[in-house]
């Protein structure tokens, strides 16, 4: 599983229930890793910090370019509030997408991925993203930080 945090989880301050989550897959022989975009968030390094707080192992964290080859064989991608970061629009050459060329997390490429945030909205950059209507996409609408406390309540039982 690879968990891939965006501003979305900051907002909620999922990241405790991220933790949870992360070590209750684990406890199940699970591997868990998080890739982190490089503009996530809102301010440099904000998931870092936010994983940091919740004592998320730094060898857990993956950078990008270091992550995006593993994809194809990831299980599972659990998108956290993210939404930019993870827009395949961002491929595009058309210069009218405001990310057309801007590097993304290739998570559409993996077996499956699930996406929680609220609602279909857009994300700071204001465009749709194509990755919530692809066909190995489950949306989880509601809240980051309630939509983990309730994944690891269903987990645990
Ligand atoms: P965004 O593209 O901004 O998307 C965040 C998503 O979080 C939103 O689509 C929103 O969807 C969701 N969300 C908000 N509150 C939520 C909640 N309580 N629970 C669940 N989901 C929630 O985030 P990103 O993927 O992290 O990308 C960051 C963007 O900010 C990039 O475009 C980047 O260029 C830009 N930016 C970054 C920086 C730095 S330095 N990091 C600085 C300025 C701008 P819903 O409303 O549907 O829930």
């Amino acid at each position: 599983v690879v968990i891939v945090p965006g501003y979305g989880m900051a907002v909620a301050q999922a990241q405790y229930a991220g933790r949870d989550l992360t070590n209750l897959l684990e406890s199940k022989g699970v591997e868990v890793e998080f890739a982190i975009h490089p503009v996530a968030g809102r301010m440099p390094g904000h998931m870092n910090v936010l994983l940091a707080e919740v004592d998320i192992p730094y060898d857990k964290l993956k950078e990008m370019d270091q992550v995006n080859p593993t994809f194809p064989q990831t299980d599972l991608v659990l998108v956290i509030g993210a939404n930019d970061v993870v827009n395949p629009m961002a491929r595009e050459s058309d210069p009218s997408v405001p990310i057309a060329g801007m590097p993304i997390l290739n998570v559409d490429e993996a077996v499956s991925v699930v996406v929680i945030k609220r609602s279909l909205s857009s994300g700071f950059a204001g465009i749709p993203n194509p990755l919530f209507a692809a066909d190995n996409t489950l949306m989880l609408f509601g809240d980051a930080k309630q939509m983990a406390v309730d994944l690891v309540s269903a987990l645990g039982q």
